[in-house]
């Protein structure tokens, strides 16, 4: 059985969703995952799938996002969660109000462990960019400012399948799965 270590529902549900394209089951482990602070998502996500297998002897997927906003290189990247925390989608859009270089990427990287086994991990990423105002009531996190490049709809408009068309959770599970199922 397959385990996504996540406490946010949202992020369950698009990734079911993928998996079901595979013929994959996926379950949720419904914990928050230890975030360390670090430059890469990359290091938060494979730090965190270690420490969860030390006390989950389970096959486990674990995943860290982040928004990653050009004219602010790159922030809040790696510091996302607690950046949507603290200043949620109307701070970003303070910050950028008299910016005119809307670009942004959503990237996600998805990590894949089991007992006594080496973590690996893959990459999705979406580019965008993000909108003046707030739009649409679906998603979660920043999903109603960012619109991905080849939609006007953000991604707060979408149903969760148009979301999964686009975004940066879909293209790493996508990864994963096709390397899972050969
Ligand atoms: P996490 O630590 O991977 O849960 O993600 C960090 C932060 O990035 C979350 O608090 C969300 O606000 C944001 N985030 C991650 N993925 C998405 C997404 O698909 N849509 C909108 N926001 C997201």
């Amino acid at each position: 059985m397959l385990y996504l270590v996540t406490s946010n529902l949202n992020k369950f549900n698009e990734a079911k969703l993928i998996l079901e394209e595979y013929r994959l089951t996926l379950q949720r482990l419904p914990i928050e995952k230890l975030e360390i602070q670090a430059d890469t998502i990359q290091d938060i996500s494979e730090y965190a799938t270690k420490v969860i297998l030390e006390q989950n002897k389970k096959e486990i997927l674990v995943e860290d996002a982040g928004l990653f906003i050009d004219a602010l290189n790159g922030f809040p990247g790696p510091y996302s969660s607690y950046i949507y925390k603290t200043i949620r989608c109307e701070g970003i859009l303070n910050l950028l109000k008299s910016e005119t270089k809307r670009t942004a990427s959503f990237k996600a990287v998805l990590s894949y462990g089991r007992p006594k086994n080496e973590v690996i991990s893959f990459l999705g990423e979406i580019k965008g960019q993000i909108v003046y105002s707030v739009r649409g009531s679906g998603g979660f996190g920043f999903d109603p400012i960012f619109k991905p490049n080849g939609s006007n709809k953000t991604f707060a408009e979408m149903s969760i399948s148009q979301k999964n068309q686009f975004s940066h959770r879909m293209q790493a599970l996508k990864q994963f799965a096709e390397w899972y199922v050969q």
